[in-house]
């Protein structure tokens, strides 16, 4: 369903700004958008993209995206953008990044997942509302999630993300969520109220968005 969604998008602009998440959620709806583009034959010369995050001296989200998405899908590399955790400054990459997302015209759809702790891109709990693009300390939570991922020791503790404000300046916003682990933070989003404990409530303050989510993430509804 996602996987159309973002497809239909594709098919009908002259051109488009994607705002792209990574993460276990994504991967079907990648799948699908792979099938799709070689089944119509689409160029995706119009197609941009800007990711939500990476890890502070990783590259795992640039592996996961070539692996996932720009190769299978054919997205051109040069129009397609990631945060660099490798970065000597950050403060500058973070501001870098701003401007890259300024320069491209803002983003007409972002992707977003959803951590177990209500998290988006990795704008943990607290996350000032109004944040631009920044490093982040993540929480024990994040951590152990995402720990399946890296040996203990190799595990980044730090990221760079786009902030709340960066990602509700986007046009429109497609939230995926899947499985029991997320009900919680469904449940407190479609309260419908805001809490800066669980940055995805933040999105009732948007105009435009669609939310996806499985049986299990819909459990507590
Ligand atoms: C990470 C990513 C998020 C993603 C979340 C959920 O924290 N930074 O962007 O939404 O994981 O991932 P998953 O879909 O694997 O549950």
């Amino acid at each position: 369903m996602a996987a159309e969604y973002v497809f239909s998008k594709i098919k009908n602009a002259d051109r488009v700004v994607l705002g792209l998440a990574t993460g276990r959620t994504p991967l079907g709806m990648y799948r699908h958008l792979s099938k799709y583009s070689k089944e119509y034959k689409l160029s995706l010369s119009h197609v941009h993209t800007v990711n939500l995050d990476e890890y502070v001296g990783s590259k795992a989200y640039h592996a996961y995206m070539h692996q996932n998405v720009f190769d299978p899908i054919g997205i051109p590399n040069h129009q397609t953008h990631i945060p660099d955790g490798y970065a000597v400054d950050l403060e500058k990459e973070c501001m870098r990044y701003e401007a890259v997302i300024q320069q491209l015209g803002g983003i007409d759809l972002q992707v977003l997942g959803i951590g177990e702790n209500g998290h988006i891109g990795f704008n943990e709990p607290g996350t000032d509302f109004s944040s631009r693009t920044h490093v982040v300390e993540l929480t024990e939570s994040t951590l152990s999630a995402n720990a399946k991922y890296f040996t203990r020791e190799k595990q980044p503790r730090k990221a760079i993300t786009m902030g709340i404000g960066t990602i509700l300046e986007s046009k429109e916003i497609l939230l995926l969520a899947a499985g029991l682990k997320k009900a919680h933070a469904v449940r407190e989003l479609f309260k419908g109220s805001l809490n800066e404990n669980i940055p995805a409530t933040v999105l009732n303050h948007h105009p435009n968005v669609t939310v996806i989510a499985d049986r299990g993430a819909r459990s507590l509804l």
